[in-house]
């Protein structure tokens, strides 16, 4: 027998470090079950079309599925000399029921197989994630319900622009939670279609059917080109498109969380279960879990630079480059999954908003500068003109060191006489953000529409 699974071409063995370079079974075996279902599907097909017996597609089947099991009760733990989960597969397989495992590659090759087990990994992966980023939008409208009328600092330049409901912030993270589920169903539409049956690059000499084994494995559809088919990973890097994009938006939160908990906001409070201490600092309680998240997001993006800089130079059709695509799929996979999950756990269970302190922050500043401008505005002057004046305001007051809530009546009118009595009312930060109640705004009935909208949104799918 010939020392390695290829051909009787060769007559020396691979150098044993060779060897182990060329092997991807320490990571693909993840492959390993979407390997025997996609195998299964191929027995199938080659008895339907009268390339094999049915008796041997039964035995076929039935030696892979005492591989799976054997696999699930930690009995089939292959090893280097299998190169990859493939032959891993096939060699046990007629280990297991002789000669007729030796049939299963028939009209097959390891580039379509190979293939083919991405996309069904793929497509099991995106339907998880898509279950995990679904329960991270349900927290984000529980803490959301929880603080419409809680008020925090809006800001543009991180400088305190606008005062907001908190709810309207948490339901911003939503919206792009939104987006990267649509992201994920659109890509998946693209995962899932099958290059079964497209052999090495070429197409196959048998009468095989690939819509047999297309709809047996729940394919969506057919690659059209055999060539574009067997080296196509648009669908992997889309993929990882789409996981960056996660990744970008659990990364902003993620940052905003961290300086949320500093000392010099005091907005939230970390809980013991997702804060960690310091090995010399007893007093200090750093938030690990989102500069984890915040971290880790470059790892995917890496991922995602690092396949199409893998397949920008590869000529039709298929190379042995892309055996380097599996670590940077399944790592971003595992990477998102475990940030979501993650996140989750810190901002459904793992800290407080200081609500009080929120409250009054708004309170402080002069958030409410522009409310002031339109003020004047409504009462008919111009609002540049409007807007200057109260430029003048802030200056008076800043250096006076006085908020603009503090100035009299008399100050007020002295800067324009069309301020009354009911400015202050005008610019107290509940009035302020109620007010922005245009489409899409700050404002309390908005966010409360948002609110009843994203939980529709949630029970819908
Ligand atoms: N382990 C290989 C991969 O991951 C499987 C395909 C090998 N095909 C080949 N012609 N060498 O890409």
């Amino acid at each position: 027998s010939n020392p390695q699974p290829w051909s009787q071409r060769f007559e020396g063995a691979l150098h044993p470090a060779i060897a182990t370079f060329n092997a991807s079974i320490s990571f693909d075996i993840a492959l390993i079950e979407y390997d025997i279902t996609g195998s299964q599907a191929h027995a199938q097909m080659l008895a339907q079309t009268g390339i094999i017996s049915e008796t041997e597609a039964e035995q076929i089947t039935t030696g892979l599925e005492q591989i799976r099991q054997d696999y699930r009760q930690g009995n089939f733990q292959p090893g280097v000399d299998a190169e990859d989960v493939h032959f891993a597969v096939e060699r046990r397989l007629t280990e297991l029921i002789g000669d007729t495992g030796k049939k299963l590659h028939t009209a097959r090759s390891r580039n379509d197989q190979v293939g083919t087990d991405i996309r069904l990994y793929l497509r099991d992966q995106i339907q998880q994630i898509q279950g995990l980023l679904h329960q991270w939008q349900t927290t984000l409208v529980e803490l959301a319900s929880k603080h419409v009328e809680t008020m925090i600092p809006g800001y543009t330049h991180l400088q305190r622009a606008q005062p907001l409901s908190l709810a309207h912030h948490l339901l911003a993270y939503f919206e792009m939670a939104q987006r990267d589920q649509q992201r994920l169903s659109e890509i998946c539409d693209r995962v899932n279609v099958s290059p079964l049956g497209l052999g090495a690059l070429a197409g196959t000499p048998f009468p095989i059917d690939r819509q047999f084994t297309a709809d047996q494995l729940g394919f969506g559809g057919l690659y059209a080109n055999s060539l574009d088919g067997v080296s196509d990973r648009d669908f992997a890097i889309e993929f990882l498109c789409a996981a960056s994009l996660i990744m970008v938006h659990l990364s902003r939160l993620a940052e905003e969380v961290i300086f949320w908990a500093s000392e010099e906001f005091k907005f939230i409070t970390l809980k013991d279960s997702c804060a960690t201490g310091s090995s010399i600092m007893p007093q200090k309680k750093n938030p690990d879990v989102p500069e984890l998240v915040r971290g880790k997001t470059g790892r995917v993006f890496g991922h995602l630079q690092g396949l199409l800089v893998l397949m920008k130079g590869l000529p039709l059709a298929y190379n042995k480059d892309l055996q380097e695509d599996k670590e940077a799929i399944f790592d971003g996979v595992n990477t998102v999954k475990a940030c979501l999950e993650a996140m989750n756990i810190l901002m459904s269970e793992g800290l407080e908003f200081r609500t009080a302190r929120l409250n009054t922050a708004v309170t402080e500043d002069f958030s409410n500068a522009t409310d002031v401008a339109d003020y004047l505005a409504a009462k008919g002057v111009p609002f540049r003109e409007a807007y200057n004046i109260v430029g003048q305001v802030v200056k008076v007051c800043l250096a006076d060191g006085k908020l603009l809530k503090d100035l009299t009546l008399v100050e007020w009118q002295e800067l324009h006489p069309q301020f009354s009595d009911d400015i202050w009312d005008a610019i107290a930060p509940q009035q302020v953000v109620a007010a922005r109640n245009s489409i899409g705004g700050t404002g309390f009935d908005q966010v409360r529409k948002a609110l009843a909208r994203a939980t529709s949104i949630l029970s819908s799918d």
